[in-house]
């Protein structure tokens, strides 16, 4: 797209750059390069146009705009198709449509708003407008329906890489997929897959952040925040986005070597929240205490329980005490 080209050299010229080197470049009219100079005005960035000189970008808007992600990305695969919206119901069904269609392995799906984002177990999950991040990532992989699941804490363990190195607090996470900053939640991730029971036909992996919304509702802002409430700073979410593919797919291609998680399990273990401390395991009957233990290579975690018994543990809620409660 000429749009993500032109918007991708005004990002990386640090003066100015003629209309004519523009036409030259991309081997089109100077209308051409006018009109596209005007569009993208029109989506709130600030261009400098001087006589003699040409273009200067003075001022990005935090968009979550496919031109935006396309120049940031710095994937082989992920993102290369990405799909951009102002307002969706869902990223995920959108992928899930995507996916029933015959879109490619790592397809992006993300939007500046969701209107019925979906959590996990049921429940629902709000993306304020121009704040937050939605995405949704579609998976082709060639593994067993059962071994997906491990998917979602490679995912974690993407999204917690990229947040570590904006070093503004204390990144972990809460065993198996929420990230938490300064041990409020911050990110969200919900997989849901397509399979025959031997084969996967896809997986969409969301993913909700909490980015630069100032503070969060009163009944949340005890168990979750925003990195911007946690340091104060405002964030750029297209380049926090292509930062977690970058770290997805480098991981991704690791678990697909081993189809396990022994290639993160250690990092992961590191930054788990719930390592050494008292868990709550809520199955669907039945609940029991113990102390956690850090996961296993399939991604179960292990608890000790309070009889001495090791436990591992695969679907269960856990609750860890002094982690915004039993939630
Ligand atoms: C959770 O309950 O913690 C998981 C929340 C997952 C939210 C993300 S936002 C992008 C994607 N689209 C959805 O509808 N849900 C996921």
């Amino acid at each position: 797209m000429l749009k993500t080209k032109v918007l991708k050299i005004l990002q990386e010229t640090d003066g100015y750059i003629s209309g004519q080197s523009l036409c030259e470049m991309f081997g089109v009219s100077r209308t051409a390069i006018w009109k596209v100079i005007k569009k993208i005005k029109e989506e709130g960035y600030q261009i400098e146009s001087v006589q003699n000189k040409g273009y200067h970008l003075v001022n990005s808007p935090d968009l979550l705009s496919k031109s935006e992600i396309l120049n940031h990305l710095q994937t082989e695969i992920l993102g290369k198709e990405t799909y951009a919206f102002d307002e969706i119901g869902s990223t995920n069904v959108y992928a899930k449509e995507l996916g029933e269609q015959g879109k490619a392995h790592g397809t992006l799906v993300v939007s500046e708003t969701q209107t019925d984002g979906r959590g996990r177990r049921g429940r629902s999950w709000t993306s304020p407008k121009a704040s937050s991040i939605s995405m949704s990532v579609l998976l082709r992989p060639q593994i067993m329906p059962d071994k997906a699941s491990m998917l979602t804490l490679v995912m974690a363990h993407a999204v917690l890489k990229a947040l570590d190195e904006l070093k503004i607090g204390q990144v972990s996470i809460k065993w198996p997929n929420d990230v938490l900053l300064n041990e409020k939640k911050v990110c969200g991730i919900l997989t849901e897959m397509s399979a025959e029971p031997d084969m996967v036909h896809y997986v969409i992996i969301g993913t909700g952040i909490n980015v630069n919304m100032d503070s969060l509702p009163k009944d949340e802002a005890p168990y979750a925040t925003s990195l911007k409430a946690e340091s104060g700073k405002t964030f750029n979410r297209a380049e926090l986005v292509a930062r977690i593919l970058f770290h997805f797919e480098s991981s991704y291609d690791t678990f697909m070597d081993t189809e396990d998680l022994s290639n993160i399990k250690e990092e992961y273990n590191r930054y788990l929240v719930n390592m050494d401390r008292k868990v709550c395991v809520k199955e669907r009957k039945t609940e029991t205490t113990g102390i956690a233990k850090g996961i296993t290579d399939d991604g179960k975690l292990l608890v000790q329980l309070d009889g001495g018994e090791m436990k591992e543990i695969f679907a269960g809620e856990v609750s860890v005490r002094g982690i915004y409660g039993y939630v």
